[in-house]
């Protein structure tokens, strides 16, 4: 879309007098402001990520996610039914083992804790919201990458394929109604589809985390996931310098049978978002990660920023950037807060 001033701001004959064009008018009352929003985010909009830890008795609180849980299979199932309540449109599951090995065996496991919970949870909620798994290893290898290491220490692309598609079918088995591959290995939406479709699974969609930046913004979701990586990811996930390079991992993920697609993080790339939104056709999300919740809620906790009025903020301007699926640890609590 092309914006263009329009000219007839540009000769104001009016010059020197009263203001003829006072745009304040439409800002001056709450009603005047709701009629005039060009964008509104409805619950619907929103998916609340959840955590569950295998063999907990008592839900764990996460310190650098303060108000965001560890939760236990039972207290998973009630966070799950709340969601919905709120009108929430999806949930996200992510998974916290008891025992990590090479391979990431727990991910793919049928009575690994996410699949276990994935059945939980769609036992409680059935269709009533969208139930999304995570497709990655690294909350389940001891070195905690995406996928499997080479001989050379660096994540082996195709051989973490054939890992994630045994994960894919695992998860669709379990219940999942959308799978989230998030590993950044080439060529890993093909091969989940494929492997999907030869299970049976034709219906269950594909998120892809397509334009995913390697940030140091999901510090606090590596302590809430217990990871155990040294090093970085910046040998699979994308450069925040780049721009261009999101629309062929995007091209590449709808090719190869994507439904949708994702940035992530949300907040700094917002440009990525706006870009995508343009550039596409399915729907685009962004996945505000667990550092733009943290900064958030300590600026909050020093008394420095207004919490409910910046969260509320944050979402408005992802959706007015052009995500209409917002991934958010907020969701579930801010539904009843968004503006109507
Ligand atoms: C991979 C995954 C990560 C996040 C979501 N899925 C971690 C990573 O790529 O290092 C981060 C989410 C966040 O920071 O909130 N399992």
């Amino acid at each position: 879309t092309n914006f263009s001033v329009p000219t007839s701001y540009a000769s104001d004959s009016n010059a020197g007098a009263f203001p003829l064009h006072r745009p304040r008018r439409l800002r001056r009352t709450p009603a005047l402001r709701r009629l005039a929003a060009e964008t509104t985010v409805r619950p619907s909009n929103l998916v609340q990520p959840l955590f569950v830890r295998e063999g907990l008795t008592e839900p764990r609180p996460i310190a650098s996610m303060p108000g965001v849980l560890q939760h236990t299979r039972d207290t998973l199932r009630k966070a799950a039914a709340e969601a919905v309540a709120a009108g929430v449109g999806g949930l996200m599951i992510f998974g916290i083992p008891l025992v990590k090995d090479g391979t990431g065996s727990g991910a793919s496991d049928p009575e690994g804790i996410l699949q276990v919970a994935l059945r939980d949870v769609v036992a409680e909620v059935g269709e009533q919201t969208v139930v999304i798994g995570d497709i990655n290893l690294d909350e389940y290898t001891t070195h905690g990458h995406v996928g499997v290491l080479g001989p050379d220490g660096d994540v082996d692309n195709d051989a973490s394929l054939q890992r994630f598609a045994e994960v894919a079918v695992a998860q669709a088995d379990a219940g999942a109604h959308v799978v989230a591959p998030s590993g950044m290995m080439d060529g890993q939406v093909r091969h989940i589809r494929a492997a999907l479709d030869r299970a049976g699974h034709q219906q269950v969609a594909i998120l892809g985390y397509s334009a995913k930046y390697a940030s140091s913004f999901y510090g606090p979701f590596r302590d809430a996931v217990e990871s155990s990586l040294t090093g970085d990811r910046k040998s699979y996930q994308q450069n925040p310098a780049n721009l261009r390079e999101s629309l062929r991992e995007v091209a590449l993920d709808l090719t190869e049978g994507a439904d949708m697609v994702m940035v992530k993080p949300a907040s700094y790339y917002l440009d990525i978002v706006r870009l995508l939104a343009d550039a596409v056709d399915v729907p685009v999300s962004a996945y505000q990660v667990s550092g733009e919740y943290a900064m958030v809620e300590a600026a909050a906790k020093q008394g420095w920023i207004d919490r409910d009025s910046a969260v509320v903020e944050s979402l408005t301007c992802l959706y007015r950037a052009g995500a209409t699926v917002l991934i958010t640890y907020w969701a579930t609590e801010f539904a009843a807060k968004l503006p109507r």
